[in-house]
């Protein structure tokens, strides 16, 4: 491992917005939901190697706002995905002493779902290595507006004032509160857009777009990203040092 990685910066963290279940699928005549399936496994496996090499935060686009809109079958399969995966996340947690948090709008979920996700948070919050994050439900703008609900309550009580609404306080409002901005934004099988995805934290993120189907995705992949990620110019509106 050292060999092919020698010289190469480790981004911080590293956002994926996880795409390609149904066309893998469709290309294999199976149905949607095994690609789903497949999928999940491709994000236990990333989840373990992106801990192995050094990533210190993994966020990973499970489910948005949106994606409700699907066909109702679709939906409780993935719902069933993810409730089983809070149970064998925590295992796979514990084994690679990953911290597991959750952003997104959870009060849409079934009462013993919100409390499998309560439990693999706090089960896992004294772990030091990678920190997980898993997007379910999620949509930045809805995560913007819960954000500014907040900040508006607040004021109203007297708690804040407006002026020191800052960009650091406005961020301290989102669920990712305390988590550094991506640094890498990774999005499989070819698609060009956010689709409502972290629009606040990827305003300097490098994005790397890869035609690879999600559930075929791994590591040698991860570290073709990471290799890309190294070649980039990185500014932040500066000029070139
Ligand atoms: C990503 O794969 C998984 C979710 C959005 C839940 P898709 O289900 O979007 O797969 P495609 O885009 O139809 O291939
Ligand atoms: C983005 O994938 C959402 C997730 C990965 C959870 P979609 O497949 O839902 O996005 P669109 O519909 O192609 O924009
Ligand atoms: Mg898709």
């Amino acid at each position: 491992m050292a060999e092919e990685l020698e010289g190469l910066v480790i981004p911080r963290h590293v956002a994926i917005i996880l795409d390609g279940n149904g066309r893998w699928a469709k290309k294999r005549g199976l149905p949607r939901t095994a690609g789903h399936k497949q999928g999940c496994a491709a994000v236990e496996q990333t989840v373990e190697d992106a801990a192995r090499l050094g990533i210190r935060y993994l966020t990973v686009y499970g489910f948005s706002t949106e994606n409700w809109k699907r066909p109702e079958d679709e939906v409780s399969t993935l719902m069933n995905l993810f409730r089983f995966y809070t149970k064998r996340l925590l295992k796979i947690a514990t084994a690679n002493n990953v911290r597991v948090k959750m952003i997104g709008e959870r009060t849409r979920f079934a009462p013993d779902l919100q409390e499998g996700i309560r439990q693999l948070e706090e089960r896992t919050k004294e772990n030091t290595g990678l920190t997980f994050v898993i997007a379910v439900n999620y949509g930045g703008r809805d995560e913007i507006t819960r954000a500014v609900r907040r900040i508006a309550e607040e004021v109203r009580s007297g708690i804040l004032d407006p002026g020191e609404i800052t960009e650091q306080k406005v961020a301290a409002y989102l669920d990712t509160a305390g988590i550094p901005d991506p640094d890498l934004l990774i999005r499989t099988s070819g698609e060009l857009r956010l689709s409502n995805f972290l629009l606040w934290q990827l305003a300097y993120a490098e994005f790397y777009i890869t035609d690879v189907l999600w559930p075929d995705f791994n590591r040698e992949e991860l570290i073709r990203a990471i290799r890309a990620y190294n070649r980039r110019d990185r500014r932040f509106g500066g000029v070139k040092a």
